[in-house]
């Protein structure tokens, strides 16, 4: 599985620690920046993640801003992407059981790198339970009304 990372000029630290444990692990991963200082714009990296993991459906995203929140909020817009805003392990867990989360959303600024990195494996290792909740996922996709 292919694992897409982006996010803005406050993920630059986070995002290289990320990559080098997925790595080390034997993760698949594309990242698509940003990698300077620079100020960017979140939407931007939301876009590029959000369209790669909805074109390769063997594929997880991990979207990071400071907060985690704009660039959330931004790859939800996109037809086919489940993004989760984590802010510990238990809801990482939680976002693939429950909600079959295909991206992991964490914030630079309020997340510490190795709470981050716990939540991201567990985030890539935890099954969607399905049952009941398949349900509620197929209501969200009516709620969605995506245009072919
Ligand atoms: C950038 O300063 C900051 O606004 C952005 O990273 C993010 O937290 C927005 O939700």
């Amino acid at each position: 599985m292919t694992i897409y990372l982006g996010g803005d000029h406050t993920s630059v630290e986070l995002k290289n620690a990320l990559i080098s444990f997925l790595q080390k692990k034997g993760w698949e991963t594309v990242d698509f920046g940003t990698n300077t200082p620079e100020s960017v714009d979140y939407p931007d990296f939301a876009e590029k993640v959000g369209n790669a993991v909805v074109q390769n459906p063997k594929s997880m995203g991990i979207v990071i801003c400071g907060t985690g929140i704009g660039i959330s909020i931004a790859a939800n817009k996109i037809c086919g992407i489940r993004c989760a805003n984590c802010t510990s392990v238990q809801m990482a867990e939680m976002a693939r059981k429950h909600n079959n989360a295909n991206v992991l959303a964490v914030g630079a600024r309020i997340v510490a790198e190795e709470e981050a990195i716990k939540m991201v494996e567990v985030f890539l290792n935890t099954p969607f339970e399905g049952g009941r909740h398949q349900k509620r996922l197929e209501k969200i996709i009516i709620i969605e009304q995506c245009k072919k």
